[in-house]
C-alpha cells in the first residue's frame, strides 16, 4: 500500500506529460538568497517566453510577497480552510509574475499534515496547464514538507553560498535527495554571492566528489550568482533587479542559469568591455 507521501508524488509525476515542468529552489541554511533567485528567476524564465508561477512554499515564513512588494489579499491559508479556491489566491505582481502567497506567522502551515499537502497538489491539478513552469521557493533546512516538494520536482536547485557551514547543510541536503529521488528528477548546485565564479565551481566540484562516493549519485552544476549589492537595494525599493538593472552582475548571472535550466546548454559568457579592453590592451605590441 501506498502512503500518502507516495500517492502525492504520484500527482505531481502525473502532470509531467504536459508541458509543465517544476523546479523547487532550496537551501539547507536559511538566508543563502533562496526567495531573491526564485523571483528573478521567474522573471528571467518569462522574458525567454516561459509562462511561470511561483509557490511559496516557505509556508510558515513567507517571503516571495516582500521580495516581490506586494500585498496578496489572499492566501494558501485560505485555500486550506476552503475560503477561497486556488484561481483567488493566485496573485498577479507587477511585471506580470503570478505567485501562490503562502502566510506568514500561522503554525499550521509550518508542519502540513499529509491531507493539507495533498489538498494543495489537488488544487494546482486544476491550474497547471495554464503555466510552463512552477517555481516552488522552500524553507530552508531537512523537514518532511521541504523533502517532499523537492522530491516531486522535476529539477531541484539547492542554493549555497562558500560558507563552509552553508556548504555543509548543503551537502546534507543534496545527500537526503540523491538517496530518495527517483531517476527522472535532476539536482543542481547554485553558489550564491561569489567573488570569484571559478572557487564556485572548486566548490561544488569538491562536493560532487564526497556525494559521488556516499551516494554513488551525482549533482549538476546550475552556476554561480555573484554578490551585488543592488540586490538588496532592488529588495528594499520593492522592484525585481533583472527587470530594472538588466545588465548588473545578479541579473546576468540569474540570466544565464534560466538558459542553462531551458536549454540545457551554457550559454557563452561575452567578456566585458573592460576585461577586454585591459586583455588588447596586455597583448598590444605596438610600442
Ligand atoms: N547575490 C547576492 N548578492 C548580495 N546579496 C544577496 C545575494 N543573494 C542574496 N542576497 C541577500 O541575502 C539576503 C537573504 O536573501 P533571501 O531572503 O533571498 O534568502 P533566503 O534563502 O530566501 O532566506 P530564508 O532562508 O530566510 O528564506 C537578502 O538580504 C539579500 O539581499
Ligand atoms: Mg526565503
Amino acid at each position: 500500500m501506498k502512503d500518502q507521501a507516495e500517492k502525492l508524488r504520484d500527482m505531481v509525476k502525473a502532470m509531467r506529460p504536459f508541458k509543465f515542468q517544476v523546479i523547487s529552489v532550496t537551501s539547507g541554511k536559511g538566508g543563502v538568497g533562496k526567495t531573491s533567485f526564485t523571483v528573478n528567476l521567474a522573471y528571467q524564465l518569462q522574458k525567454m517566453g516561459k509562462t511561470v508561477l511561483i509557490l511559496d512554499a516557505d509556508l510558515a515564513l513567507a517571503n516571495v510577497d516582500i521580495i516581490l512588494g506586494e500585498r496578496p489579499k489572499y492566501n494558501l491559508l485560505h485555500l486550506l480552510t476552503g475560503e477561497k479556491n486556488i484561481n483567488e489566491i493566485i496573485w498577479e505582481s507587477k511585471y506580470g509574475l503570478k505567485f501562490i502567497p503562502a502566510a506568514s506567522g500561522f503554525e499550521e502551515l509550518a508542519n502540513l499534515s499529509k491531507e493539507k499537502q495533498l489538498q494543495i497538489i489537488n488544487a494546482l491539478q486544476e491550474i497547471y496547464y495554464k503555466f510552463d513552469i512552477m517555481l516552488i521557493d522552500t524553507s530552508a533546512g531537512i523537514s518532511a514538507n521541504v523533502i517532499n516538494f523537492c522530491l516531486s520536482s522535476d529539477k531541484t536547485i539547492v542554493i549555497t553560498t562558500s560558507d563552509p557551514t552553508a556548504l555543509a547543510d548543503s551537502y546534507a541536503i543534496a545527500r537526503i535527495l540523491l538517496s530518495n529521488k527517483d531517476e527522472a528528477s535532476e539536482i543542481g548546485l547554485v553558489v550564491n554571492m561569489v567573488e570569484d565564479e571559478q572557487e564556485a565551481e572548486k566548490l561544488y566540484r569538491g562536493m560532487n566528489n564526497i556525494l559521488r562516493e556516499f551516494t554513488g549519485q551525482t549533482i549538476k552544476y546550475y552556476g554561480a550568482v555573484r554578490k551585488d549589492k543592488k540586490l538588496s537595494e532592488s529588495i528594499k525599493d520593492r522592484y525585481i533587479l533583472s527587470a530594472v538593472y538588466p545588465k548588473s552582475d545578479y541579473s546576468r548571472d540569474v540570466e544565464h542559469i534560466a538558459r542553462y535550466l531551458v536549454e540545457g546548454k551554457r550559454p557563452e559568457r561575452k567578456e566585458n568591455f573592460w576585461n577586454k579592453f585591459l586583455k588588447n590592451l596586455k597583448n598590444l605590441k605596438v610600442e
